[in-house]
C-alpha cells in the first residue's frame, strides 16, 4: 500500500514509521519545513525510544521518506492518514479542529483516483461527517472513503504499542474501506491484533470513552489515596487487593500528582462539551476533570507541608519534569502547575529532567535547571520526585543527605519504599501512604 501520513508529530511519526516497517510504502508530510529537514538527515524531532533505529532502517530500505508537498504525496498514496494535533480550543475546551479540516480541505483537491482518507487524529463524534462534507464539497469529483482509526499508542512505549496493539479500531460500513483497512493492518492481523470494524461515530466515540475510562480510574485511586491519608490505610497495597480482581485489573490504579499529557486532560474535556452539547451530560467525566484539575496544586500544597507550612525563600528540588518517563513532552504535565504553585508560595525551584530541560525551559520562567538529581539537590530544602524516570529509581540518599539543606524526600510516585527512605535520615512523604509499615 501507498500511504500517506499527515502531520509528523507524536502519532504520525510513529505510525508512519511503523506502516513503513510493516512493508507499506510511506510518505510522511508536515507542513513545518524545519521538521522535515530534520527528519530527512535522519534526526527525530522527538524523544520516543526505538524511534530512530526504526525509522533509519526503513529511510535505508527506501520504504520511507518525509516530504512538505501535501498535494504529491496524497495524489500518489492510496490511503490519507489525518495525525495533525487536535488540542483543546482556547477559551471554551471544545477541540479544535482547525488543522484536520484544513488538512481535508488539501487532500480534497489532490486526491488522484479511488483514496482512502482516515482520521488518525482524536476528534469528536461527526468530524468524519464533516470531513467527509468538506472533500466532497471542495471536490465533488473526488473518489473517496473517509474512515475514522483511532490510535492509542503510548508516548514512550508507542512502537511497541503499534505493533502489538490491544485492538485496532476502524469506524467505516464501506466495503472497498474495509478492503483496504484489512490491507494496511494485515501485518498485524496475521499478529492476532484484533482488527474490530464499527460505524464511524461509534469509533470515534470509542477513543474518547477509552481515554475518560482510562483518566477516571487515575483520579479514582488518587482519590483513595487522599482518603489512605486520612484513615492510616496505604494505597499501594489498597490498589493490589483491588487490582487482583480481573474485573477491574491493576492497570492505571497508580496514585500519583493526577494525570497530564497531550491526551487525558484534552480529551476528557472534549467529551464533556461534547456530551453537554448533546444534552446527555457525563457527570462522571465532569468531576474527575474538576478533581484532576485541583490535584495538581494540591501536590504543591503537600510540598509546602512537608517543609514546615512555608517554602518562601526556601530551595526545592524538582526531579522530572514531563508528563510521565521515556518522553519529552510536557504538554499539560502536573510538573508545570507544581513548580508554577511553589514559586507562587516564594520557593527558589531547581529541576532536572533527562529529555524535558529544552522544551521546559520555554515554559518556564525562574527555574534553575541542573545537570543531574545531585547538582539540583545541592542546598535544598525539599526533593520532589515528579516523573518516575528509571534513572530516579536508585538515587544515592547518602550523598543526597550530604548535600541537601535538610532531608525532605517528597515522593509523588511512590517509587520509594518509605523505610528504606527514612534509614537513611530523610523525612519521607508519599501519596496515599498513611500506613508507616510497605
Ligand atoms: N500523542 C499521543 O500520545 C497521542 C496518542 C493517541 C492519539 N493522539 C492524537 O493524535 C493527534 C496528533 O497528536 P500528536 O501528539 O501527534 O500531535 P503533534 O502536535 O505532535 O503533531 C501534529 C503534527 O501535525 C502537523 N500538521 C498540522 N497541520 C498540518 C497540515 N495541514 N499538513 C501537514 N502537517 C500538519 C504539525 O506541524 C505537527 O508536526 C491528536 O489528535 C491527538 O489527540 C495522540
Amino acid at each position: 500500500m501507498k500511504i500517506a501520513m499527515i502531520g509528523a508529530g507524536y502519532v504520525g511519526l510513529v505510525s508512519g514509521v511503523c506502516f513503513a516497517d510493516f512493508g507499506h510504502e510511506v510518505v510522511c508530510v508536515d507542513n513545518v519545513a524545519e521538521k522535515i529537514e530534520a527528519l530527512r538527515k535522519g534526526e527525530i524531532p522527538i524523544y520516543e525510544p526505538g524511534l530512530q533505529e526504526l525509522a533509519a532502517s526503513n529511510s535505508e530500505a527506501g520504504r520511507l521518506n518525509y516530504s512538505t508537498d501535501l498535494d504529491a504525496a496524497v495524489a500518489w498514496a492510496d490511503v490519507v492518514f489525518i495525525a495533525v494535533g487536535t488540542p483543546s480550543r482556547r477559551g471554551d475546551g471544545h477541540a479544535d479542529l482547525t488543522y484536520v479540516y484544513a488538512a481535508a480541505r488539501q487532500i480534497a483537491k489532490a486526491v488522484d483516483g479511488y483514496t482512502v482518507v482516515v482520521t488518525k487524529s482524536t476528534v469528536p463524534v461527526g468530524t468524519g461527517d464533516e470531513v467527509e462534507r468538506i472533500i466532497r464539497e471542495t471536490n465533488p469529483e473526488a473518489d473517496v472513503s473517509v474512515v475514522s482509526n483511532p490510535e492509542f499508542l503510548r508516548e514512550g512505549a508507542a512502537i511497541g504499542d503499534f505493533k502489538r496493539p490491544d485492538r485496532i479500531v476502524v469506524g467505516t460500513e464501506d466495503p472497498r474501506a474495509i478492503a483496504v483497512m484489512t490491507e494496511v493492518y494485515r501485518p498485524l492481523h496475521l499478529n492476532q491484533g484484533p482488527l474490530f470494524f464499527c460505524e464511524r461515530r461509534t469509533s470515534e466515540l470509542i477513543k474518547y470513552a477509552a481515554n475518560a475510562f482510562l483518566a477516571m480510574k487515575i483520579t479514582f485511586i488518587n482519590e483513595i489515596a487522599d482518603l489512605c491519608e486520612s484513615l492510616g490505610a496505604d494505597v499501594q497495597k489498597v490498589a493490589r487487593g483491588i487490582g487482583y480482581d480481573k474485573r477491574i485489573g491493576d492497570k492505571f490504579l497508580h496514585a500519583g500528582p493526577g494525570y497530564g499529557g497531550s491526551c487525558f486532560p484534552k480529551d476528557t474535556l472534549a467529551l464533556v462539551k461534547t456530551a453537554c452539547d448533546a444534552e446527555s451530560p457525563v457527570r462522571l467525566i465532569e468531576t474527575t476533570v474538576a478533581i484532576n484539575d485541583n490535584r495538581k496544586r494540591a501536590m504543591a500544597r503537600k510540598v509546602i507541608a512537608a517543609c514546615g507550612g512555608s517554602v518562601r525563600d526556601k530551595r526545592i528540588a524538582v526531579l522530572g519534569l514531563t508528563f510521565k518517563p521515556n518522553t519529552d513532552d510536557l504538554r499539560e504535565a502536573p510538573s508545570l502547575t507544581i513548580i508554577q504553585a511553589l514559586q507562587d508560595h516564594g520557593a527558589r525551584v531547581a529541576a532536572f529532567d533527562p529529555e524535558g530541560m529544552k522544551g521546559a525551559e520555554q515554559l518556564l520562567s525562574g527555574v534553575e535547571f541542573g545537570s543531574d538529581p545531585y547538582a539540583i539537590a545541592a542546598g535544598a530544602e525539599a526533593l520532589v520526585l515528579v516523573t518516575e524516570w528509571d534513572e530516579f529509581r536508585a538515587l544515592d540518599f547518602r550523598r543526597l543527605h550530604a548535600t541537601m539543606a535538610s532531608p525532605i524526600f517528597v515522593d509523588l510516585r511512590n517509587v520509594y519504599p518509605q523505610q528504606e527512605v527514612r534509614r537513611h535520615g530523610f523525612e519521607y512523604v508519599g501519596v496515599g501512604r498513611g500506613s508507616d509499615r510497605d
